[in-house]
């Protein structure tokens, strides 16, 4: 029996400058670019095999079986794929996150990106990497960041082929530390994708898309720059504008816990105590605390015993998607 199949692994990211909203929600054009480093050590390796004996596409995430609406995304990912090839061939994926699930940390991003590595190279689908990277934002938006490695910028634009991401500093430009404070394991109540769809009716969705060539220029400036004060306050501002959408959507979405606001404030008491550190939130309660190199280990020890903490979870900046095997 003839099989086509290849093994890829990438790194999850987080968002300096974060993504939220779309102006086309099928192909997740979004409404404003985003600036994100890749997370070494958490990650996720996807295995697909295009098989002629299979009548449907079957998955597995961290050895359990896919069903519904989670099947059907892993589907559909699948069918452009098919289409670049010109096959029909039903696949088996499996794939492993390194971190667990509801630890927090997006799977979705490393997912789809692995994905899409795994499945072009099973059907020897040839891409550059900027087309790996819009194929990738079909699947999930965040996932375009996780193909280049280290400091990326994800373009906003009009149309498929010019939505995608690019590296504009390699991993070890600059050892910053994601520490992620664990505070709740519980599954978000509105996910990513539904998020999204409910930004535009915020009033201030506007004003946060306008503002965003600013945030970006000045964040990537401060990342080239190595500048952890400049980088500290453009982060939080941003995460804090996206927060301020969320709260005003309608439906009003909540996502920090009593220990979210009180860690972000206390990150803030720390900084202007002179350690480098500041918070940014995604869609959930988990804060993710950015340290200046040679910072790491204080704000890990405080990390560790603050109350209401569960866990932390570590990772540098990471390398780009890659084959593993195919
Ligand atoms: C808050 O990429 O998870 O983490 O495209 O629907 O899969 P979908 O959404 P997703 O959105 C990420 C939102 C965010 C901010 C960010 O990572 O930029």
């Amino acid at each position: 029996m003839p099989t086509w199949k290849a093994t890829a692994c990438s790194c999850s990211n987080i968002a300096f400058i974060k993504y939220w909203g779309n102006i086309d929600e099928r192909l997740r054009l979004p409404a404003n670019g985003s600036i994100s480093m890749n997370l070494d050590g958490l990650g996720t390796e996807t295995t697909v095999e295009f098989r002629d004996d299979l009548e449907c596409d079957v998955a597995t995430v961290d050895g359990q079986e896919m069903t519904g609406a989670a099947l059907d995304r892993i589907s559909r990912h699948l069918d452009h794929v098919r289409a670049m090839a010109g096959q029909s061939l039903r696949a088996a994926v499996t794939s492993r996150n390194n971190f667990p699930a509801g630890a927090g940390i997006a799977s979705s991003a490393s997912a789809f990106a692995a994905l899409s590595v795994a499945a072009t190279v099973a059907l020897n689908v040839v891409l550059s990497e900027r087309q790996l990277s819009c194929l990738a934002r079909l699947g999930s938006g965040s996932a375009a960041r996780s193909i280049p490695g280290g400091f990326v910028e994800w373009h906003a634009a009009a149309t498929h082929e010019e939505s995608f991401a690019e590296s504009f500093a390699p991993a070890d430009h600059w050892l910053l530390t994601d520490l992620v404070a664990i505070v709740s394991r519980a599954h978000k109540s509105t996910g990513s994708t539904e998020g999204h769809a409910l930004a535009a009716t915020s009033i201030f969705q506007e004003t946060r898309v306008k503002d965003a060539p600013r945030r970006l220029a000045l964040c990537k400036q401060a990342v080239l720059a190595c500048d952890f004060d400049q980088l500290a306050e453009i982060v939080e501002l941003d995460s804090n504008m996206m927060h301020a959408v969320m709260m005003t959507s309608q439906p009003p979405l909540f996502y920090w816990s009593p220990t979210t606001l009180a860690l972000m404030r206390s990150i803030r008491q720390w900084r202007a105590s002179g350690i480098g550190v500041c918070y940014t939130i995604d869609a959930g309660a988990n804060v993710h605390c950015l340290c200046a190199p040679g910072d790491e280990q204080v704000v890990s020890d405080r990390l560790s015993s603050y109350e209401g903490v569960l866990e932390v979870r570590r990772a540098g900046p990471g390398g780009p998607a890659r084959v593993v095997t195919g």
